[in-house]
C-alpha cells in the first residue's frame, strides 16, 4: 500500500475499550459505534457498577434491546465485570460459563465511578488466581490514587508499584494495560518479557495519539480534551504514536470514548473523558497518516484486538476516504447534547 492513498480498505475494526452508559444516552452512542465497528469492549463503570455475572447479563440485555429498537444487526458488545474488593473467585467461574469476556480493574477513585473499585490489588490475589487459571483476561485502569502522586506521574508510578509485581505473581495472567498515556508505558509493554505468552498488550486512545497536554489549556480551559489519564508532554505522544504505528500485536485500538453531557464537561469541576465514538477511525486514520504508517492500520485497529482475546478476527471489510468530515458542534445525549471530540473542525478522514 501506498502511504499517501486517498481510500483504504480494512477489515472491519473492533473497539475494545469503550463506555456506552445505560437508557437514553445508550441509543446514542451505540449509533455511532456501530457504524464503525463490530464489536466493543463495554466498560463496566454504571452507577451502580456491573460487578456480578447477573448484573452484566441485565445489562446486554438492555444493550442488545437498544440495538433491535435502532435496526442495528451486525454489533456484538462485549461485556466485562468491575472488580472490587469483595468479588469472589466464584465470580468468575461464573463469568467464564456466561462467556463475559473480561474484568477490569479501576484502582478505587482513579476515575469515573471508581469509588466501588480496588482498594489494594492483594486483597484480590485469589480471585487473580482464578482469573489467571480460566484466562480470563484483567483489563487495568493504570494509575495510582494516592493525592501525594502528581497527576501527570500517576500512570509511571503504577508500573512499578502494582503492574510490575503483580505481573512477578501472575506471570501467566493475560493483561491489558488501558489506554496508556506515556512514554514509559509504551516501552515497558514493548519490552515486556512474556516468556512467549500471550499476556501483556495496551490499548491506546485517538486523542493520546494526536494530541499533548497543551490541548487542554489551548488559550483557555478546554474541559473537552480533559480525560483520565491526563494528555500527556508531547515526547510520550511520539512514543505512543510509534508504538501504535510498529506493527507489534501488542498495542491495538481502544477508544475510552466516554460520553459525558455538554454541561457536565462545561462545570467548575468538569468530568473526565472525551466522546470520540463519532468519528473514531477517522481520528485513528489521521495519527497513522502523519507518520506515513496507514499501512499499519488494520492490525491495530482490525487483526491485532481478536488475536489477544483469542476471538474470530471480523471477516467484512470497510472502507475510508481521504475526504474531510466536519464534526458538528454538538450532538444529542438523551434529552441533553454532547460535545463530540473535535467539535467545529474537520477530520481528514471518513468512511466510505
Ligand atoms: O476519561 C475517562 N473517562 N477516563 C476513565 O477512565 C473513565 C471515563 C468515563 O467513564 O467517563
Ligand atoms: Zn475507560
Amino acid at each position: 500500500m501506498s502511504n499517501s492513498p486517498k481510500q483504504i480498505q480494512l477489515i472491519q475494526p473492533d473497539d475494545w475499550h469503550l463506555h456506552i452508559r445505560d437508557g437514553e444516552v445508550m441509543k446514542d452512542v451505540l449509533v455511532d459505534t456501530a457504524r464503525q465497528f463490530a464489536r466493543a469492549i463495554i466498560m463496566p463503570n454504571l452507577k451502580p457498577p456491573v460487578t456480578t455475572v447477573a448484573l452484566a447479563n441485565a445489562y446486554r440485555t438492555r444493550i442488545e434491546a437498544s440495538l433491535e429498537s435502532l435496526g442495528i444487526v451486525r454489533f456484538t458488545p462485549l461485556m466485562t465485570l468491575y472488580l472490587t474488593d469483595n468479588t469472589s473467585a466464584d465470580e468468575v467461574h461464573k463469568a467464564k460459563a456466561a462467556g463475559i469476556t473480561a474484568f477490569k480493574l479501576y484502582p478505587a477513585g482513579a476515575t469515573t465511578n471508581s469509588d466501588a473499585g480496588v482498594s489494594d490489588i492483594k486483597r484480590c490475589y485469589g480471585v487473580l488466581e482464578a482469573m489467571q487459571t480460566v484466562g480470563m483476561p484483567l483489563l487495568v485502569h493504570g494509575e495510582v490514587t494516592s493525592a501525594d502522586i502528581d497527576i501527570f506521574d500517576r500512570e509511571a508510578v503504577f508500573i512499578d508499584r502494582v503492574l510490575e509485581p503483580l505481573r512477578k505473581d501472575f506471570p501467566e495472567l493475560k493483561i491489558v494495560f488501558e489506554h496508556i498515556t506515556t512514554k514509559q508505558a509504551a516501552h515497558y509493554v514493548r519490552d515486556a518479557q512474556t516468556n512467549g505468552k500471550n499476556s501483556l498488550a495496551a490499548t491506546i486512545t485517538p486523542q493520546h495519539l494526536l494530541m499533548n497536554r497543551n490541548a487542554i489549556f489551548a488559550g483557555g480551559i478546554r474541559p473537552h480534551n480533559y480525560c483520565l489519564p491526563v494528555l500527556k508532554r508531547e515526547e510520550h505522544r511520539v512514543a505512543l504514536l510509534e508504538v501504535a504505528t510498529s506493527g507489534s500485536p501488542r498495542f491495538f485500538l481502544g477508544t475510552d470514548s466516554a460520553p459525558h453531557s455538554k454541561g457536565a464537561k462545561e462545570a467548575a469541576c468538569g468530568c473526565a473523558g472525551c466522546y470520540s465514538a463519532f468519528n473514531a477511525l477517522g481520528l485513528y486514520a489521521e495519527a497513522f497518516e502523519s507518520v506515513g504508517k496507514l499501512d499499519k492500520l488494520e492490525g491495530f485497529a482490525s487483526l491485532f484486538g481478536p488475536d489477544f482475546y483469542s476471538l474470530p478476527r471480523n471477516t467484512k471489510t470497510i472502507s475510508l476516504v481521504k475526504q474531510a468530515q466536519s464534526i458538528p458542534a454538538e450532538l444529542p445525549l438523551g434529552d441533553e447534547t454532547i460535545v463530540p471530540l473535535r467539535a467545529g473542525e474537520a477530520i481528514a478522514w471518513s468512511l466510505a
